[in-house]
């Protein structure tokens, strides 16, 4: 099967190994989404305790006019992270008059498959894909009429990968490159019951388990390593005091594995810490990005679990 997420196999050995060296040893999440990664991710979103995207799709269906008059008319949309969701159609079909239509993802082959059906959906869309990491800093192409407003899409809430410092680095490099008038509309999970959080990271089905796995798979293909999956245990819990959801990989016994020319050696009980997954109150929300943006709109669902917000920047 040919990897439609195909990586930077020596950024990927310095990362990993640079993360697995550390005391709490870690891995970048953006390993989980290798093509396998993908789909288990694309399975987890229809799980019943994985609450997260029936909740933006609520907030998005029940407010879409309201949310379509804010985007406005002859505007850029900048989406960041996979273009090929159910999420970008029904923005799409909404925003009738939308001029042009920008996914930025790290996977050049994922993105051109995605651009290319884009494109016969919505013949009157301009397309243009950026392939660039949007963790770091990346160029946005040049608008065609000055008047084109710039409009970020970050759904999901995949801000809440990023660390506190992560996420300052990445909303000044957003900022840096955009416009004064630009906006941005952006998932963000609540803090809610820890018992629901837990639950949507601890699926019955053990897809999410699956998926944590997953990125020592990934890791073995690419980096040619020796992870004996079967060692491992899947645990994600929340941490009240850093407000997110950790996800660790954790050894029932002692091993010893090869990343390229080390061998690395891990006790019995050792955890590697593969993700963090970090929930707001709309108060720290707003903390979060002041510096930058100042929040024009919030929208949530029924139960407030998760909230759709509209930015602006000062
Ligand atoms: C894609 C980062 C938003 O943090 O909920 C799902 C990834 N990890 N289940 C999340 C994920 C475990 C997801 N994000």
């Amino acid at each position: 099967m040919e990897d439609l997420t195909s990586v930077d196999a020596s950024l990927m050995q310095k990362e990993v190994l640079e993360g697995l060296s550390k005391p709490q040893r870690q891995l970048p999440s953006k390993y989980f989404y290798d093509e396998k990664g993908s789909d288990l991710f694309e399975q987890i979103t229809r799980l019943d305790e994985y609450y997260l995207t029936d909740c933006e799709k609520e907030i998005l269906q029940a407010n879409i006019n309201e949310i379509a008059e804010r985007i406005g008319s002859d505007v850029m949309l900048i989406e960041l992270g996979s273009g090929s969701s159910y999420k970008t159609r029904f923005l799409l079909e909404e925003l009738s008059a939308l001029s042009t239509y920008i996914p930025v993802d790290i996977s050049e082959e994922f993105l051109l498959k995605t651009v290319n059906q884009l494109r016969m959906e919505y013949p009157k869309i301009s397309i243009i894909p950026v392939f660039a990491d949007y963790t770091s800093h990346f160029e946005l192409p040049v608008a065609e009429g000055s008047s084109q407003k710039q409009v970020i899409f970050f759904p999901g809430s995949t801000i809440g990968n990023f660390d506190p410092d992560e996420v300052q680095t990445f909303l000044n490099n957003i900022a840096g490159i955009t416009a004064d008038n630009s906006e941005m509309l952006v998932g963000v999970d609540l803090k809610k019951d820890p018992k629901v959080l837990e639950a949507a990271y601890n699926d019955k089905q053990g897809i999410t388990a699956q998926f944590n796995k997953n990125i020592l798979v990934h890791i073995n293909r690419v980096l040619d390593a020796d992870f004996d999956i079967e060692k491992f245990s899947h645990k994600a819990f929340y941490n009240e005091h850093a407000g997110r959801i950790e996800m660790h990989l954790i050894l029932s016994q002692k091993q010893t594995v090869t990343v390229g020319d080390q061998r690395i050696a891990f006790e019995k009980g050792e955890s590697i810490h593969t993700e963090n997954s970090y929930k707001y109150s709309l108060e720290e929300f707003e903390e979060v990005v002041a510096d930058w943006y100042s929040v024009e709109k919030v929208w949530t669902d029924e139960k407030d679990y998760f909230s759709l917000q509209y930015l602006k920047k000062k």
